[in-house]
Order: C-alpha cells, then sequence, then structure tokens
C-alpha cells in the first residue's frame, strides 16, 4: 500500500511516499524558514508564496525518490489543519486535483496527530495505550492514545506554546529566528542555576500548561539589568528559561502518566530537536517504567512523512475525506479528559 502523503501546513513545503504505513521510501522537504529570519516570525505571505514556486517541484522528487510514479499511489492524506490557512489551502488543493485525476482516496490529516504519529513510526512500534506529548511553535498539549487513531485531549496551553516561548526570548536576547536551536546552543555555556525564573503548574494537578508568564519574567529581567546598565547574561538567561521550560513539561507529564498507566510515551513537534528536553523526559519515563518514543531523526520538524503514514492508518480504516473538506486552521483534538 502506497500513500502520497503533502504537508504545507507552515513553514514547510513538503511531500513524501509512505509504504506500509511506516516504510518511509522518500520525505522531501523545502523549509522557507530562511526568508523568514529578518522578519522575527514566520509571513504566511511569503510562506505561501514558497508553497506555490516549490510544492510540485517537492512532488516530483518525493515521486522519484521513491522509484514510484502517480499511477503506483495508493490514496493522497494532506494535513487539513491547524496551520496557516492560505498555506493549507495549497496543499489541499493538490491533493484533491490528485485524488480526482487518478481515481484514489483523499484523506484529511490533523498535522498535531501526525506529528504524535511520527514517533510510532520507528523501527520498535509502541504498546499502546500511550501517553502523547506535543511540543510544537503553535501547540503544546498532553494526549491519551487508547488506539492509534484515537485521541484524547488531556491538558493544552492556555496562551503561548513552549516552541513559541523559546521564539519569544529569542528575540528578546537579539538571537534570531528560529529562538529554538540558538537557545538551547547558548543554554550549554550557561548555569540554570544563577537566575529562577518562574514555573506557572496552573491549578493542583492540571494537565493545561501556560508559558507567557516566563517570557514575561525574561523580559522584565532583562530590561532591569539594561536599566542599571549591567551585562546581559545570556547564556545563563537561556539556559535558565530552558530549564524552567523543561521543569513544567516533565513535570506534568509525569503527573500525566501517573493518572492515566500507559505502556508508552510518545513525543511529536519542532521542540522535541532540543536534547536537554529529550533526556528528561528519558529518564523521567524510565523511573515510571513507561517506554519512551520519539520520531525518526530528521522527523522532529513539520514532514510529509508523518501524513502519510497516518494517512496510511485512516486508509486501512477507509476513513476518507470527501472533496466538500477544506482548511481547518484552528484543527485540534476535541473532547477533553482528565
Ligand atoms: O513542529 P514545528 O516544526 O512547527 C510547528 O508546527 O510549530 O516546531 C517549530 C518550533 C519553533 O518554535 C522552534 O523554535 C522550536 O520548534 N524548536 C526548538 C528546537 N528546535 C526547534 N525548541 C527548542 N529547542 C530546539 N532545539
Ligand atoms: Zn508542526
Amino acid at each position: 500500500m502506497l500513500i502520497l502523503g503533502i504537508e504545507t501546513s507552515c513553514d514547510e513545503t513538503s511531500a513524501a511516499v509512505v509504504s506500509n504505513c511506516s516504510d518511509i521510501l522518500s520525505n522531501v522537504i523545502s523549509s522557507s524558514l530562511h526568508l523568514h529570519k529578518r522578519y522575527g516570525g514566520v509571513v504566511p505571505e511569503i510562506a505561501c508564496r514558497h508553497h506555490t514556486e516549490l510544492i510540485n517541484i517537492v512532488l516530483e522528487k518525493a515521486l522519484k525518490k521513491a522509484k514510484v510514479s502517480l499511477e503506483d499511489i495508493d490514496a493522497v492524506a494532506v494535513t487539513q489543519g491547524p496551520g496557516l490557512v492560505g498555506a493549507l489551502l495549497i496543499g489541499i488543493s493538490l491533493a484533491k486535483a490528485l485524488s480526482y485525476s487518478l481515481k484514489i482516496p483523499l484523506i484529511g490529516i490533523n498535522h498535531l496527530h501526525a506529528h504524535l504519529y511520527s514517533a510510532m513510526m520507528g523501527p520498535e512500534p509502541p504498546e499502546l495505550p500511550a501517553v502523547g506529548l506535543i511540543v510544537s511553535g503553535g501547540h503544546t498539549s498532553l494526549v491519551y492514545l487508547e488506539k492509534p487513531e484515537t485521541v484524547q485531549l488531556l491538558g493544552q496551553t492556555r496562551d503561548d506554546a513552549c516552541g513559541e516561548a523559546f521564539d519569544k526570548v529569542a528575540k528578546i536576547l537579539d538571537l534570531g529566528f528560529p529562538g529554538g536551536p540558538i537557545i538551547e546552543k547558548k543554554a550549554k555555556r550557561g548555569s540554570s542555576a544563577r537566575i529562577r525564573f518562574p514555573r506557572s503548574y496552573l491549578e493542583k494537578d492540571s494537565l493545561d500548561f501556560s508559558f507567557s508568564g516566563i517570557k514575561t519574567a525574561v523580559l522584565y529581567h532583562t530590561q532591569r539589568l539594561k536599566a542599571q546598565k549591567k551585562r546581559i547574561p545570556v547564556s545563563d538567561i537561556c539556559a535558565s528559561f530552558q530549564e524552567a521550560v523543561i521543569d513544567v513539561l516533565v513535570d506534568k507529564t509525569r503527573t500525566a502518566i501517573i493518572k492515566k498507566r500507559p505502556r508508552s510515551l510518545l513525543i511529536g513537534g519542532g521542540v522535541t530537536a532540543n536534547k536537554t528536553l529529550r533526556d528528561r523526559l528519558l529518564k523521567m519515563a524510565r523511573s515510571k517504567k513507561t517506554d519512551v518514543f520519539f520520531p525518526p531523526t530528521g522527523m522532529y520538524m513539520d514532514n510529509a512523512a508523518m501524513v502519510a503514514g497516518l494517512g496510511c492508518l485512516l486508509f486501512s480504516n477507509k476513513a476518507f475525506s470527501e472533496y466538500t473538506m477544506s482548511a481547518e486552521p484552528g484543527l485540534n483534538f476535541c473532547n477533553k479528559q482528565t
């Protein structure tokens, strides 16, 4: 079974061919990140122009690399949301055209679910049920998966996503965009013991997150030092900020594991690239005798292989989409369970 995946929700234009739900024959990604750097964030119009210019080239490369032709494809899966509406529509238009002309099913995919599914695409599939942690630029959510296709929301951020907090703190410190990789690098040279930034846990046992307070704390700390004409200890601030964010992510994930007693912990989304976060989650999960699954290397960022992988699972369940399907920029997991 060959599934073509298409991903255009934000700044990555990607197409992939996946066989039998986890065998990745190709995963071509063209990022427009370099075009957004000077603006300090993703500019939707620039992202859309890049998708329009690159999508056909990326598709051709994905087919060529997989050594297949369009006629070999059994279904086309495409990110339906969440994401930038114009960007999503570019991928969806291509997917609909392919589905209609090739007479193959169209499958709309939840981008957040696909991030989690990427953690199931390694050599050893996880045992379920699982707790899932999604950490990206737009979302921070804890979920529970009884089966790979059913996701229950346990908690999510009430304001900034954790990746967004990394990006905003990098902006405060003039470190460029995206903030995550540069903050992680600077943090290695700093000490997290010198500054204590607040950790927001919200109500007792809440699995929701809040990261806007820590970003403001970094802003005030930096402004105070500037007003006193003191040196800004950038590496120490990065180390202390990163530690505070990771403390909350690990503690809340531990609470979810204690509540739900899963067999596995799945992690997905761009912030998974942070090695300190991965190490801390591994250590915590080991103490709770829970196996941890990360996406295969190179699949932390947005990519179409995770879309094709989840598409393959939905194809097996005959969960096809109608041609009336459209972009859903605010798509989420609907049912919140505690
Ligand atoms: O999942 P993703 O590629 O796109 C979204 O769907 O949002 O995630 C991008 C986010 C950005 O906020 C970026 O700063 C963050 O992931 N990120 C990191 C690291 N690498 C990327 N955050 C912390 N540490 C990293 N090494
Ligand atoms: Zn993403």
